[in-house]
């Protein structure tokens, strides 16, 4: 399937309040000379084999899209060392908290991308990951706006293109407007289906799940979370 172009469009903060001593150096350190994924090793679009960011043989490779914090990374990575996992995230203050997180651990399984996902996500080769976690993306309220959201008919067909039959798309949100948009948009789209039988499917958390700090923030406010998990087909 034709492939979209996709331009560098960052709309929320690269930068927060100033790091502190500590974050700084794991940023120098850690994840510059580390875990940080170089631009120009990428190559052309859609040529580049995720595996090979990795210097064993992954059991499921497994990307995430905004990671915040990275609270679900931070967990997953350690609980699960056969597997590889990319984070993406342009906010540098969460990826200063995620390298805090996991410094110390067995970090072999990780690399990190501070920029737009869809940028390095386009240089992957077709069916090249396992699963695709997009936690409480930005909601984009204003319906001039909704051609920013991170999951929309484009982006969908790249996220298609991406994972492998069976793979699985893993989406949440509190907020209602946007959750029937995701369900509705990969509904739609002929490669995804979506596995909730019930509405306890979509309302509980999946087993072993980690709350992130804008989940445990709605919570708190009172909101309730959807667990919205598509299957490639
Ligand atoms: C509302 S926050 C949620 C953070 C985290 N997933 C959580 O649940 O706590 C959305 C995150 O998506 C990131 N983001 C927005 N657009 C992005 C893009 N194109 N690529 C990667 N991350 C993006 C933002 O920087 C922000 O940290």
């Amino acid at each position: 399937m034709p492939q979209p172009e996709f331009n560098r469009k960052l709309f929320g903060r690269k930068k927060g309040r100033k790091l502190s001593l500590q974050t700084q150096e794991l940023i120098d350190t850690l994840f510059k000379q580390k875990l940080d994924i170089k631009c120009e090793d990428l190559g052309e679009p859609e040529s580049y084999d995720p595996k090979n960011l990795f210097s064993f043989e992954p059991k499921q490779m497994i990307a995430e899209i905004g990671f915040g914090n990275g609270d679900m990374l931070a967990v997953l990575h350690k609980e699960n060392p056969d597997d590889a996992f990319i984070g993406c995230e342009p906010f540098l203050n969460g990826l200063g908290n995620l390298l805090m997180a996991i410094e110390g651990n067995n970090t072999r399984n990780v690399r990190l991308w501070q920029d737009d996902a869809l940028l390095l996500l386009r240089q992957f080769t077709d069916n090249s990951l396992d699963k695709i976690y997009i936690l409480n993306p930005d909601p984009w309220p204003k319906k001039r706006h909704h051609k920013r959201r991170i999951v929309r008919p484009e982006t969908l067909d790249l996220y298609a293109r991406l994972l492998k039959k069976g793979g699985r798309l893993i989406m949440t949100t509190d907020v209602d407007d946007l959750a029937e948009w995701m369900v509705t948009q990969a509904s739609n789209h002929d490669s995804f289906i979506w596995t909730a039988n019930s509405k306890a499917d979509w309302q509980n958390a999946p087993e072993g799940w980690v709350k992130t700090k804008y989940e445990k923030k709605g919570e708190k406010a009172g909101r309730k979370q959807s667990y919205l998990i598509f299957e490639r087909l």
